[in-house]
């Protein structure tokens, strides 16, 4: 992390876990504990949670994102939720192209462009996901991958657009696994990802990007990711549903 350049920003994706009840309940533990945070944080829910989160962080530095968006503002697409949706109810961020969407979901580069687009275009910064199966890690061809879906994904953003994009390095192997990257292979990545940024808008631009790893990133780890240049935070899966752990993170990216 370089806080000297940009800032850290340590997001909870809760992914299909918690009822708004327990959505509130989980904001009020984490929200005493992390009030003095040095970073920005904030907690991803499920759509159904989204009103109950927000009332519960209501005057607290914790702010309150979604998991996804489409790309229309409105229309015959059943089961969906525009940005504009999200933004009129005060959600001001959106994870979009998590791997469990790409894998499960048939998300494509593409759709993560126009997903990304409308966000934008609705005001929302982006938490835009990027990242490697373990094949073609192994394949030797990371680097060519992540950085190709970077580039699609930031199709037609431009450099002032550019100011509310996230991009979460997400190695799939490392999520939900238990399996870390390591934290020079977290750094690596990272870097790669910005250089793809300088490369496209200038190194001013890279420079205050914020990004964020992803994958198994807990308390007893986060220390470590956390201390390498090109890592600003993270994304935390199952580690964001537990107050402590979370606060814990928080912690070490307030350092
Ligand atoms: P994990 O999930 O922390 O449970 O590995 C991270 C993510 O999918 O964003």
């Amino acid at each position: 992390m370089n806080k000297n350049l940009r800032k850290a920003v340590i997001a909870g994706n809760w992914k299909m876990n918690k009822t708004p009840a327990e959505a509130k309940e989980l904001i009020r533990a984490i929200a005493p504990l992390v009030k003095d945070a040095g970073c920005d944080v904030v907690a991803c829910t499920p759509f159904v949670d989204l009103q109950a989160a927000l009332e519960a962080a209501a005057g607290t530095n914790i702010e309150i994102g979604a998991e996804n968006c489409h790309w229309e503002k409105s229309g015959a697409f059943t089961g969906e939720i525009s940005a504009e949706m999200l933004v009129s109810m005060g959600i001001k961020y959106v994870i979009i192209g998590h791997s469990e969407r790409r894998q499960y979901f048939g998300e494509t580069d593409e759709t993560v462009q126009k997903r990304t687009r409308a966000a934008l275009d609705a005001g929302m910064t982006v938490i835009l996901c990027v990242g490697e199966y373990l094949e073609q890690r192994e394949q030797g061809i990371t680097s060519e991958l992540v950085a190709l879906q970077t580039k699609v994904a930031l199709g037609g953003v431009s450099k002032e657009e550019l100011k509310n994009i996230i991009i979460a390095y997400e190695p799939v192997w490392a999520i939900g696994t238990g399996k870390t990257a390591t934290a020079d292979q977290a750094n690596e990545v990272c870097k790669l990802i910005r250089d793809v940024v300088a490369e496209l808008y200038g190194k001013e631009s890279a420079d205050a990007m914020t990004v964020q790893y992803g994958g198994s990133m807990n308390a007893a780890n986060a220390d470590e990711l956390l201390s390498k240049p090109d890592v600003d935070g993270g994304l935390i899966g199952g580690a964001s549903l537990k107050a402590e752990d979370f606060a814990a993170i928080v912690k070490a990216a307030s350092k």
